[in-house]
């Protein structure tokens, strides 16, 4: 049978394909920026140190939302808003009790958010202040969705938000029950800064396709989720950390680093797309890793996170592979008694703010996104009935 004659060449010639998208701009904006030669970066134009130094989790995330630092009352009233849409509503309640303890917190996060949208009344309104009341809705809701899952997995009641406690605070006493100190609680806040917004990354992509179909903003920040969860995303904090504690001592660390370079295995919390020197984030993260770890007394822990970071990069050298974010924010996620597990979960708590800005600053000149696939397969082909095929 002759195939259709069609002569695909003709659509090949003038087509690039960018795999991976790399370089490849959606859009102007003012929310990030990323300078990957000269380890900086910016929110809104304030540098990230700055933040870190200076700022808190909710002030950053009201300048990556509104674009500017709020004044003390603008503040208190996004603070407010954030404290009073915290709880639950009984029937996401109910459905994170129905979870199989087994379930992977991603699945419970991303399974509870989405279920958000049953208990919006207007879940589909689309004007720039309700999707940011929904993006604030559901940033304030994800650590209670965290701690209860956390908590009812583990035989446990949830115990409801307190009021006055910060999104970082609240996440820590929400877990385990009881205040954090406030130094412990500063150096989470100081994490949830450093992870709160990374431009273009393929999270923050996932949500403005989705947002560009005029989805509403739970679909939108479920796309979030899902695309986050992966190991070369979010999920890389896991297993950074994972291997910290196989390794178990500094002595381990070499072998390690060159059996799994030698199976051809990635460093996890090494390397990035846009990051060809250090992630300005991993310097921050490794500090205060190192001063959690000395008065915590975890001291091996830390130097096994060390002696592995020296070995990948004396293997990786030369190859502009440097530690990212995640090398070392699961070391300071485990110092604060977080499980393991919930990482990537409290990574996207605060991620969400830097979501929510993407979504917001598309939408305002939305263009549907729609790319193309090259076709380079067969046409015309013949239509076989069942009974006539043969296993292929
Ligand atoms: N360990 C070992 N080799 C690596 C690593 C690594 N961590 N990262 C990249 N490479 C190698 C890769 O094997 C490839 O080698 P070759 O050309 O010989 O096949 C080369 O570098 C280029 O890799 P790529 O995947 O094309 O490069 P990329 O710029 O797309 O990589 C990345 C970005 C994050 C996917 C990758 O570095 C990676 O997989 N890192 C480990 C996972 C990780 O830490 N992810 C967190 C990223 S930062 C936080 C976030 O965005 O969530």
């Amino acid at each position: 049978m002759k195939l259709l004659e069609l002569d695909l060449s003709a659509f090949k010639e003038p087509v690039v394909i960018h795999k991976g998208l790399d370089d490849v701009y959606i859009k102007e904006s003012t929310i990030c920026f990323i300078d990957g030669e000269a380890s900086r970066l910016f929110y809104r134009g304030y540098s990230i140190k700055d933040l870190a130094d200076n700022s808190t989790f909710e002030e950053t995330a009201y300048l990556l939302i509104y674009g500017w630092l709020p004044t003390r009352p603008q503040l208190e009233e996004f603070r407010y808003r954030l404290e009073s849409y915290r709880p639950l509503e009984a029937g996401v309640m109910q459905l994170i009790r129905s979870f199989p303890a087994t379930s992977d917190p991603m699945d419970a996060v991303r399974t509870a958010i989405s279920a958000l949208a049953l208990y919006d009344r207007q879940p589909l309104t689309d004007s720039i202040d309700s999707n940011i009341d929904k993006g604030l809705r559901i940033l304030a809701k994800t650590p209670t969705i965290i701690a209860a899952f956390d908590r009812l997995r583990n035989g446990r009641q949830p115990i409801l938000p307190k009021p006055g406690l910060s999104h970082a605070a609240g996440l820590l006493y929400m877990l385990t029950g009881n205040e954090p100190d406030p130094y412990e609680a500063r150096i989470m806040d100081v994490a949830l800064i450093l992870h709160a917004e990374h431009e273009m990354n393929a999270s923050a992509f996932s949500c403005t396709v989705t947002a560009s179909t005029l989805a509403d903003m739970y679909s939108t920040m479920t796309s979030g989720i899902c695309t986050l969860r992966g190991p070369l995303h979010g999920g890389a904090n896991q297993a950074a950390l994972r291997a910290v504690l196989e390794v178990g001592d500094p002595s381990n660390a070499e072998s390690h680093v060159a059996d799994a370079l030698a199976q051809k295995k990635r460093i996890m919390g090494f390397g990035h797309r846009v990051y060809k020197t250090w992630d300005p984030r991993y310097l921050m993260l490794k500090k205060l890793g190192g001063e959690l770890a000395s008065k915590k007394g975890r001291t091996k822990l830390f130097e096994t996170a060390l002696a592995i970071e020296a070995s990948a990069l004396k293997h990786l050298a030369g190859s502009q592979i440097f530690p990212n974010i995640d090398s070392y924010s699961g070391v300071v996620f485990h110092m604060l008694g977080i499980p393991v597990d919930l990482f990537t979960p409290v990574f996207a708590m605060s991620r969400i703010a830097g979501w929510t800005a993407h979504v917001i600053e598309y939408l305002q000149s939305n263009r549907l996104i729609r790319p193309k696939a090259l076709y380079v397969g067969k046409l015309g082909l013949p239509y076989i009935p069942i009974d006539a095929r043969v296993p292929q």
